[in-house]
């Protein structure tokens, strides 16, 4: 018998991969030079059916944190091999349920840092200075001059500020507040080394502790069961009646509907929010209060940093396809089992 070797029907087939909403030209480019892609650069909306549709023949894929990646989503997408997301957080996908599949997943660190470090600086001041309500003032057209007691709002310099989640992110911020003569405090799941905290002068606190003591507090914490509601109404009735709270990590960390009441009673003077429960729906309260600033999840976004980010992301699909560790491989025991 003679056995045909595989070259002979034409070239090997390309890995199929599904970008699953728009992205840069550079990164489709990447992608093209390794693989056969389906792109949206229309940005369609994917419901849940037509992501499973989209994903049926596909190899991996580059997702965006908006993309749930499900058991359901798995079960129709028998060939997957990788899912890149282009976020750091990664709470969009169900990694146990891709551990169980043999898929790798992998994340978007570093990239982000500062660039999102600085939108929650700027959420902070904006809150602490009441920068929405003022410009919603003299917008429209309400302001008739100069007064005394208008628009007071809170020092942020010399102020405490208290970071719960102290990766790098929460580093990033803390580095910022040592030039606003900040006080700063944390509250993370293991303490960091004695070198970091003493490079950022940041002292270790519970987050009880934390709560009474500042007058910020900014989350950065991802979201999982242990940090479901962390700030709900007994945590923010233990905070200053002028303390401002951010958050710049995840929706759900923070009880809305507690904060809603909270901004309402003047529990706390102000907040700054990027992230939300349910969103792109938010609370409806948010919409009518004046105590809050919010932006609609773009802590990372500025054209270089989200560059960076897909094609982070791109460079762990190369990777996870052609038989390389992905640099930012979030369950490592998929890549372990592999290599057995
Ligand atoms: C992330 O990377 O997790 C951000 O929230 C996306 O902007």
């Amino acid at each position: 018998m003679v056995i045909v070797p595989p070259a002979a029907y034409g070239p090997a087939m390309k890995p199929r991969v599904l970008v699953t909403r728009a992205n840069f030209p550079e990164v489709l480019d990447l992608l093209r030079a390794h693989f056969e892609v389906e792109d949206n650069q229309a940005d369609e909306a994917l419901d849940t059916e037509a992501l499973r549709k989209r994903l049926s023949d596909k190899d991996g894929a580059l997702f965006l944190p908006i993309d749930r990646v499900d058991a359901h989503i798995l079960q129709g997408s028998p060939r997957l091999k990788a899912a890149c997301n282009v976020a750091v957080g990664y709470n969009n996908i169900d990694v146990a349920a891709c551990t169980t599949a043999g898929i790798l997943v992998t994340n978007t660190p570093d990239v982000l840092t500062e660039t999102t470090a600085d939108l929650g600086f700027a959420l902070m001041m904006a809150a602490a200075r009441r920068m929405g309500e003022a410009e919603r003032h003299v917008r429209a057209g309400q302001w008739d001059g100069w007064a005394i007691e208008q628009f007071l709002g809170q020092d942020i310099h010399g102020a405490t500020l208290g970071i719960v989640g102290m990766g790098r992110i929460g580093q990033a911020i803390a580095r910022r507040a040592r030039g606003f003569d900040m006080q700063v405090l944390y509250h993370n799941r293991n303490r960091v080394p004695e070198e970091t905290e003493d490079a950022l002068q940041a002292r270790y606190v519970s987050l009880d502790d934390m709560l009474r003591e500042v007058d910020f507090l900014m989350l950065t914490a991802p979201y999982s069961a242990a940090t479901h509601h962390l700030i709900g109404a007994p945590q923010l009735a233990a905070m200053k009646p002028t303390a401002v709270l951010v958050n710049l990590g995840r929706g759900g960390v923070v009880d809305d509907a507690a904060l809603v009441d909270a901004l309402r009673a003047g529990t706390i003077f102000a907040a700054g929010l990027d992230v939300y429960e349910g969103e792109p729906a938010l609370h409806r309260g948010f919409y009518e209060l004046e105590n809050v600033v919010l932006t609609p999840h773009i802590a990372s976004a500025t054209r270089a940093t989200r560059i960076r980010m897909s094609m982070t992301a791109a460079n762990n699909l190369v990777a996870a396809l052609t038989g390389k560790r992905p640099p930012n491989l979030v369950n490592p025991e998929v890549w372990d089992r592999r290599r057995q």
